[in-house]
């Protein structure tokens, strides 16, 4: 009787621990955050989905923050301000676009775009998932997507010396250079192998 209970418990565990977290730090006008998110993590997500992996895009990168003298933050980035606003068309999106399949497919089109920083209201009108682009828009260009981009800053931050390619790939929480490296050709496949069976038929 007490093995019984164990094991169904196991089981409910087992079934509910399924989906992999993947964080992706990435940022807006980057040629291999661009081609991570174009060639590996769309088909992955396309043939896996949300059952199998838990998004968590983190649009920030080699940037910094700080505040002035009078309390606004001002951000730097890699690729210069422009780069911030895709951050923050973004990280504006990502807050109220709230379905993880929709964060993806509006993810996945402002990174496809011909350019990102311009590309928040089309791709919100496309992908869908909030009535109207307003919101995200009186976000970009307030103090309220300062704040969402300094809660993603402070998450990438907090790698510290983790962080030193773009895109950065962690697993469930837990950074693994060879698991980075081989994400950039081979996402599908990494994913995989953080599924515990029975595994997804796209699954090589
Ligand atoms: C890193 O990932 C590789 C490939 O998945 C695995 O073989 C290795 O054990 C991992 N390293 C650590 C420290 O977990
Ligand atoms: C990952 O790739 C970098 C750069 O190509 C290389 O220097 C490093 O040795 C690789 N690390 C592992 C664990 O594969």
């Amino acid at each position: 009787m007490e093995f019984k209970v164990a094991a169904i418990l196991c089981l409910a565990l087992v079934s509910a621990t399924q989906a992999v977290k993947v964080s992706v730090y990435y940022e807006s006008l980057c040629p291999d955050s661009i081609a991570f998110i174009r060639d590996q993590y769309h088909s992955t997500y396309q043939q896996l989905g949300s059952s199998s992996i838990t998004v968590d895009f983190l649009p920030y990168g080699k940037a910094s923050h700080t505040q002035d003298g009078s309390g606004n933050w001002v951000f730097d980035c890699q690729h210069g301000p422009e780069e911030c606003r895709g951050n923050k068309v973004q990280a504006c999106g990502l807050k109220y676009i709230t379905n993880p399949d929709l964060q993806e497919a509006y993810v996945h089109c402002v990174m496809t775009s011909s350019y990102p920083p311009d590309a928040g209201q089309s791709c919100a009108t496309s992908v869908g998932g909030v009535s109207d682009y307003s919101a995200i828009s009186s976000c970009i260009s307030s103090a309220e997507g300062d704040n969402a981009l300094v809660a993603y800053g402070d998450r990438t931050h907090a790698l510290g010396s983790i962080l030193s390619f773009v895109p950065t790939i962690i697993y469930d929480d837990v950074f693994n250079q060879s698991e980075q490296n081989e994400s950039l050709y081979n996402f599908l496949g990494v994913v995989c192998r953080h599924l515990s069976s029975p595994k997804p038929s796209a699954c090589p």
